[in-house]
């Protein structure tokens, strides 16, 4: 018999069959008559249950077997007489693959997300870790699904740029390391340092390549890795985050919240369906409320407020807030989730921002002080999307680009896109990482991506 994962072990239609697994053991408990072995191979959070008669060869090192250890078991699944499990593996034939001592860090007891975050390499061995990364997996294919199903065209934009997208000053610099520097023969060009002796970063957003795209392909979504160096000592902002970009022609601002409306009831609707044992564990362990909320929001409409209502609403709030309010300033996570959870109560979109305090590439308003741009906000995160629609308007876009010194000369090509066949487009960017915060209830973005680039974690 070939080996079979886990999951469909435990979900096999009938006892009888012989079968063989291959995995970690989680526990060991072993007596004179009898061992059990719980054992994981990642494809889901259940255990199987692995029973051992001392008429196995190997007993006595099977019995003393540490946790964490790597075996592969053959043997006969039956029904349990044990509850809470449908099945257990009567075993044949045990190998010891990898043997794991007691120095082993994950040892049955529970460990704080504190402590397995300083051993990232470990932790997606532990039932947390283990949802967080099968859902994680789950959602970033339900993503292209989303989008292939509406024909948008899947666009790679470079890593490496000159552009600074959202003018923040936020690009970390790319220059080499360790390079070796042979002696330079005449003529040669000495490349070490900056990128080929040019000044680029790491990208903070693939929008401006993405637009260009939307601008020949109609519909497009980019989704991949952007770095910022902001300081990012909070539970919401990473180094190195992943984030998804589409961009669609011929639309304006409300087309741009629908399409982020129908994408978050999507992939809320895709975990309840398609990770349930996960979300069930999410739910129970994690966040009380969070199968019922995600309900809710696969199945309502999302709300939408003006940042100038916005601003109102907080402005007569009861609480104390630690920053202040005033039009014309930047909403902090603590106003957002206010807005979201005492004045909503769900998720809304914030649209028509002050101009000063969004990218030069928005469309402004008639108004002369806004720019039509639009922030998804939802209970416990905060900003989940950013969006707009784009300013097409050639001379409009190089005065605001000229307002705000950006220069004009690194964006010639951007510039080229309003020049011929310009047209009303919109997109708006998700984060990965506050999707899965949101839709799992960890409260930390540390610990919904495999090896987190913050501040002081960057070594593996
Ligand atoms: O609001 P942002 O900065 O918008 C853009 O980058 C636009 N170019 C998107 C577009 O219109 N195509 O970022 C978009 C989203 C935020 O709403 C947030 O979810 C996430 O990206 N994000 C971060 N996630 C984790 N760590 C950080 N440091 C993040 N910065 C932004
Ligand atoms: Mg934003």
């Amino acid at each position: 018999t070939g080996r079979i994962r886990i999951c469909d072990a435990l979900t096999a239609k009938e006892a009888g069959g012989e079968l063989l697994v291959k995995g970690w053991a989680r526990t060991v408990r072993a007596g004179k008559d009898v061992a059990f072995l719980a054992v994981n191979d990642g494809s889901c959070i259940a255990n199987l249950q692995v029973v051992v008669e001392p008429d196995i060869v190997n007993y006595p090192e099977v019995s003393r077997l540490g946790t964490g250890s790597a075996v592969a078991v053959r043997g006969v699944l039956r029904e349990s007489p044990a509850a809470g499990q449908r099945y257990e593996l009567s075993a044949t034939q045990i190998e010891i693959i990898g043997q794991a001592d007691e120095s082993y860090p994950l040892q049955k007891k529970r460990h704080s997300f504190e402590y397995l975050r300083t051993i990232a390499h470990l932790r997606p061995r532990t039932n947390t870790f283990g949802a967080v990364f099968r859902v994680r997996s789950s959602l970033a294919q339900a993503i292209h699904r989303f989008f292939a199903e509406r024909g948008f065209l899947y666009v790679h934009t470079p890593i490496i740029t000159a552009n600074d997208c959202e003018g923040a000053g936020e690009l970390f610099r790319v220059t080499t390391l360790n390079m070796a520097k042979p002696p330079l023969k005449a003529g040669e060009v000495d490349y070490s340092g900056d990128f080929f002796a040019q000044a680029t970063g790491l990208t903070v957003s693939g929008q401006l390549e993405g637009e260009l795209f939307a601008q020949a392909f109609s519909n497009i979504y980019t989704f991949g890795p952007t770095f910022r160096a902001e300081n990012s000592n909070t539970a919401r902002h990473a180094a190195e985050f992943w984030m998804i970009e589409p961009e669609m022609a011929f639309a304006d601002l409300m087309a741009d919240a629908a399409l982020a409306e129908d994408f978050l009831k999507f992939l809320c609707r895709h975990v309840l369906d398609n990770c349930t044992e996960d979300m069930r564990f999410f739910n129970d362990q994690i966040d009380k409320g969070l199968l019922s909320r995600i309900e809710a929001v696969a199945s309502s409409s999302f709300a939408v407020m003006e940042y100038t209502e916005a601003i109102d609403h907080l402005k007569k709030a009861a609480v104390p807030f630690t920053f202040p309010v005033e039009w014309g300033l930047d909403l902090q996570s603590e106003h957002e989730r206010y807005i979201t959870e005492q004045v909503v109560g769900g998720p809304v979109f914030l649209i028509n921002y002050p101009k000063d305090i969004k990218a030069f590439y928005m469309r402004q308003n008639d108004d002369g002080r806004t720019v039509a741009a639009m922030d998804l906000l939802v209970p416990k995160v905060g900003e989940i999307i950013g969006g707009s629609q784009r300013e097409e308007r050639f001379d409009l876009l190089l005065e605001r680009m000229g307002e705000l010194g950006i220069n004009e000369e690194g964006l010639w090509w951007y510039l080229d896109s309003r020049r011929w066949g310009s047209c009303p487009h919109a997109g708006f960017g998700l984060g990965f990482e506050r999707l899965l915060m949101y839709l799992t209830g960890m409260e930390n973005i540390r610990d919904v991506i495999p090896f987190p680039r913050t501040p002081r974690h960057a070594e593996f």
